[in-house]
């Protein structure tokens, strides 16, 4: 089948990809000239696990390619995906612009009946205005073509995104039209033989699952988050806590893992776009809003330890940072718990030697030359001339470390953890002291 892809940012590029990788004939559209040029050459924009090969196997066989023509690419398919960034506005609401200029040119160039897609996160009442925006350019141009609009929400985490793709837990799909839902089968059908996985819906509930999915994982962790620090007060183990609750098959063992806050691109946009978009319809989202502050407040924790442990005064101080990334196996550091520790540390006067296996391009990109931060090759690295460790992305490499040297290495022999990497006792018998997250030691 032949499908279009706006947008070759995380979503849409997978996407690609992953149809073009069971046969479809794929092409992907982006306006941003130089990405597409790299993209022509095999050079993949992001760090994702399997992608790289998926992309060069089918950009070879022909069935995926890449343009900057909109024309050409409304043109190409029946299926004209959606995926390009719904950045948030300065109130948390989703910025539609690029989305509706999609929907803009899509009327402006078809010729024949399309299925619109929208892959992007969008508020709900989205497809409507996409709808709006398509018919008012046929109108423009005096035509009465058929055309479609589906939600199609993308539920892939980075890092995973290449297994999430191909073996989806579910593909929502949200139509009033036969004639569209025929369609999406047929395109999804290599990726739902086995077990049915599709779920058919209204436009509108497709566009409210999306947020409620991630809005719920959120407020998973966000809850955690609270029990731990409540644990801390209370003398109680929080992964104790998290095994015996976890147990419960209605809790169950998922994302109820406690940390310094959670980041990235979809969480803490999604979270907020949600609560707004429920203002707006004259809803006050108290748990939304909670989930959000309490999130804010953990992203700050690991500061508010390290800062008590000098009492106050980290000027001059060096902090050795292992885990830039919001997550393990990403080089992506949006809203990363990283980013607000080195902030604060800064503030306060203290210095950063940051380790990250794969952010450090990142890192340089986004503080450049900034003063108190010094990029490191190693993790052994980051340790030497600093006072204490902190931790902030569980990358498995951090997992089994050289405790002896790192208690040699550093200063003071203290530990913050923000991913509760390690046994207390284990570092206990290293003579390091070890702060993480709801484990007993407050400050
Ligand atoms: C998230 C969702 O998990 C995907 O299902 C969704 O499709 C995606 O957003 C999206 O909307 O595009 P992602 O942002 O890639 O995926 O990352 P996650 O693995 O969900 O992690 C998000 C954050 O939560 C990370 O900072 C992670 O450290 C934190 N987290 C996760 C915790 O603090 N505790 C947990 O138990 C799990």
């Amino acid at each position: 089948m032949k499908i279009t892809i706006f947008g070759t940012g995380y979503v849409g590029l997978v996407t690609g990809a992953c149809l073009a990788d069971v046969g479809h004939d794929v092409l992907c559209m982006d306006v941003d000239q130089g990405k597409i040029e790299k993209l022509k050459n095999g050079q993949i924009p992001i760090y994702e696990p399997g992608l790289d090969n998926i992309v060069k196997h089918t950009v070879e066989a022909g069935r995926l390619s890449f343009t900057t023509d909109t024309e050409e690419a409304v043109r190409h398919g029946t299926l004209q995906f959606i995926a390009v960034g719904t950045p948030p506005d300065e109130d948390g609401s989703a910025d539609l612009q690029y989305v509706t200029a999609v929907a803009r040119s899509i009327g402006e160039f078809m010729e024949d009946y399309k299925v619109v897609v929208d892959k992007s996160t969008v508020p709900v009442g989205t497809g409507d205005k996409v709808r709006t925006a398509v018919r008012a350019q046929l109108d423009r141009r005096g035509l009465e073509l058929d055309f479609d609009v589906v939600s199609n929400p993308e539920f892939l985490k980075e890092g995973a995104a290449i297994n999430d793709f191909m073996k989806p837990d579910r593909i929502v799909v949200g139509t009033d039209s036969e004639r569209a839902a025929e369609l999406l089968r047929e395109v999804y059908y290599p990726f739902n033989r086995n077990h049915d996985r599709m779920i058919f819906m209204d436009l509108r509930s497709a566009e409210l699952t999306k947020y409620a999915a991630n809005s719920m994982l959120a407020t998973k962790i966000s809850f955690m988050n609270e029990i731990a620090n409540l644990a801390e007060r209370l003398g109680a183990d929080i992964e104790a806590v998290r095994r015996g609750i976890g147990s419960d098959p209605r809790i169950g063992y998922h994302f109820i893992y406690p940390g310094c806050g959670y980041g990235g691109s979809c969480f803490p946009k999604d979270v907020q776009a949600l609560a707004r978009t429920a203002s707006d319809c004259g809803y006050e989202a108290r748990l939304l809003n909670a989930v959000e502050s309490v999130n804010y407040a953990q992203k700050h924790v690991l500061f508010d330890k390290i800062s008590h442990y000098f009492g106050g005064d980290l000027n001059g101080k060096v902090v050795a940072l292992w885990g830039l990334a919001f997550k393990p196996n990403t080089d992506d550091m949006r809203e990363a718990s990283s980013r607000t520790l080195m902030e604060d540390l800064w503030k306060a006067g203290a210095r950063v030697q940051a380790f990250d296996p794969e952010a450090m391009e990142e890192t340089q990109r986004i503080y450049g030359d900034q003063e108190g931060l010094t990029l490191c090759g190693t993790k052994e690295q980051a340790l030497k001339g600093a006072d204490v460790l902190a931790i902030c992305t569980e990358w498995k490499e951090f997992r089994s470390p050289d405790f002896e040297s790192i208690a040699a290495t550093i200063r003071e022999p203290v530990v913050f953890d923000g991913r509760n990497l390690y046994e207390p006792e284990m570092l206990d018998r290293y003579g390091l002291i070890y702060y993480a997250i709801g484990r007993g030691r407050t400050q």
